[in-house]
């Protein structure tokens, strides 16, 4: 990767790729595009204002800068989609179709991240393994499986280098996360320092994969970067550091605050997504394919997600 694209770069993953890329590969050489003016992206390298379903504007960034890899990071989240599948499957596929003939047309690689929510309720729950059954109920998860289908496509069928991660909820403190499912795991934090308490949408019973936001970066450098007579899969790789219910979450939280509390205030959509996802993926595939070895865990997230948001806090931020 010498000249990168991030599109979708304004979004909860792509204000911290943004800068983590630029710290590795030199402020002139990531490009950062999104639908809406970024005064902080622009700020260390260059913007571009880009709708992504604008074939000829991407298509002339592309150009422009002489790009090599694409990272699209455009897409509607799970509990979003469920209010407007129709928008979604337009958003998602529009974005990821324009990002395939792009870097079929300029040969750049391609990134693009499945979820979690590839799998569905028949999918084996625990240690969901790499290669399995994916039956998504969700209008996000038809898309992922789309795309992860769609990015296979395109290597076989024109050798594009397509490489895609199934991301479990991440968890950081730069930028919110809206309209998912795995949402809860980053609230609690601002909830619990701003007032002590949090009301959670999803049962305190519920186990899903989370990840914390370094790792996740991390992860997007790593798998792009490895040899790829390596890979024996592409798209997608089970990736995951932790899995925990809101009360296991909650538990960890109150060893910093023991007077913090946690009601329930169901989302009914948000469970149903939540129980059709796996509580734990089985991550050997990456961890043998391109050594994947997540850092954080529960307790070392916890510790800094709570430094972050309080800082966040006494500075007015939030
Ligand atoms: N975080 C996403 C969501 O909850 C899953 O990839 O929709």
């Amino acid at each position: 990767m010498k000249k990168i694209l991030i599109v979708g770069a304004g979004g909860q993953i792509g204000s911290e790729l943004t800068t983590y890329l630029r710290s590795i590969y030199g402020d002139a050489n990531v490009v950062a595009s999104d639908m809406r003016e970024s005064k902080a992206l622009g700020e260390a390298g260059p913007f571009e204002l880009l709708d992504a379903l604008d074939a000829k504007a991407y298509a002339g960034i592309v150009s422009k800068y002489k790009i090599d890899s694409i990272f699209n990071l455009v897409a509607l989240l799970s509990a979003t989609g469920e209010k407007i599948p129709q928008k979604a499957w337009e958003i998602n596929i529009g974005a990821l179709m324009n990002s395939l003939e792009i870097a079929r047309e300029n040969n750049c690689a391609l990134f693009t991240p499945s979820s979690i929510g590839a799998f569905g309720p028949s999918t084996p729950k625990d240690k969901t393994p790499q290669d399995t059954l994916m039956r998504p109920t969700t209008i996000y998860g038809v898309c992922k499986v789309t795309g992860e289908l769609l990015g296979d496509y395109y290597h076989t069928r024109f050798g594009v280098d397509t490489r895609s991660v199934r991301f479990p909820g991440l968890i950081s403190s730069l930028t919110l996360p809206g309209g998912g499912t795995t949402d809860y795991a980053v609230e609690i934090f601002y909830d619990a320092v701003k007032t002590g308490r949090f009301a959670c949408p999803i049962p305190g019973d519920v186990y899903m994969d989370m990840m914390y936001m370094p790792d996740a970066l991390n992860a997007c450098v790593q798998l792009m970067e490895t040899d790829p007579a390596r890979l024996v899969h592409r798209n997608a790789f089970n990736i995951t550091s932790m899995s925990f219910t809101p009360e296991i979450l909650a538990a960890e939280i109150r060893k910093h605050m023991p007077d913090f509390e946690m009601t329930y205030r169901i989302d009914p959509v948000k469970e149903g997504i939540a129980r059709s996802w796996p509580d734990s993926m089985d991550d050997a595939c990456a961890r043998r394919e391109w050594d994947w070895a997540p850092t954080w865990d529960l307790a070392s997230m916890t510790a800094d997600m709570l430094r972050n948001v309080e800082r966040k806090h006494r500075e007015g931020k939030v």
